[in-house]
């Protein structure tokens, strides 16, 4: 049986995140969806917030359980019997600090696997979201119908 992890601050999830999310929970007997607080960014969504996004939207998916952690992401895989760390990979432009997250947690003992992010959400991102919704346009179709309904009621037409 083989465990992955797939770790993310989710702050909110997208379209993209569940796409690796789903596609993972095919290849892959369990997928274990950790929300990580990421102290270099400033969040919108409170931990438990997120919590309830991601369960709300992968209640479909048997295989998929949603978990938080607060320290190094090799010690919770090892916590739950992860043996890979799933990424989506978008672009280029992740590809630099994914690398380095990734030989960095190798080293630590978990191999890291890259998916091709879906070419329909290659250019999706949490902070594009909040600032789409923040100048009052819409994110429908690009994140869950719960999380654009969170979004709104946060930021719609609250300019920073
Ligand atoms: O969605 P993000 O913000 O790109 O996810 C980054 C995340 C949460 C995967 C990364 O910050 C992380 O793994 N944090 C846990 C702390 C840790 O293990 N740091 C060392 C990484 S080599």
């Amino acid at each position: 049986m083989t465990i992955a992890c797939c770790p993310g601050s989710f702050d909110p999830p997208t379209n993209g995140h569940l796409d690796v999310i789903e596609r993972a929970a095919r290849l892959f007997d369990e997928v274990v969806v950790v929300v990580v607080e990421n102290p270099a960014k400033a969040s919108l969504f409170s931990i438990g917030e997120r919590l309830e996004m991601l369960r709300e939207a992968t209640a479909h998916l048997e295989a998929v359980k949603v978990s938080s952690f607060d320290g190094l992401l090799v010690d919770f895989c090892k916590q739950v019997g992860a043996e890979v760390i799933v990424k989506g990979l978008r672009a280029v432009t992740d590809f630099d600090f994914e690398m380095q997250m990734a030989q960095m947690n190798s080293r630590m003992g978990v191999e890291t696997a890259f998916m091709a992010t879906n070419a329909a959400y290659s250019y999706l991102s949490s902070s594009l979201m909040k600032e789409v919704v923040r100048y009052g346009g819409t994110v429908e179709g690009l994140v869950p119908p719960e999380v654009a309904t969170r979004l709104d009621e946060k930021l719609k037409g609250r300019k920073p």
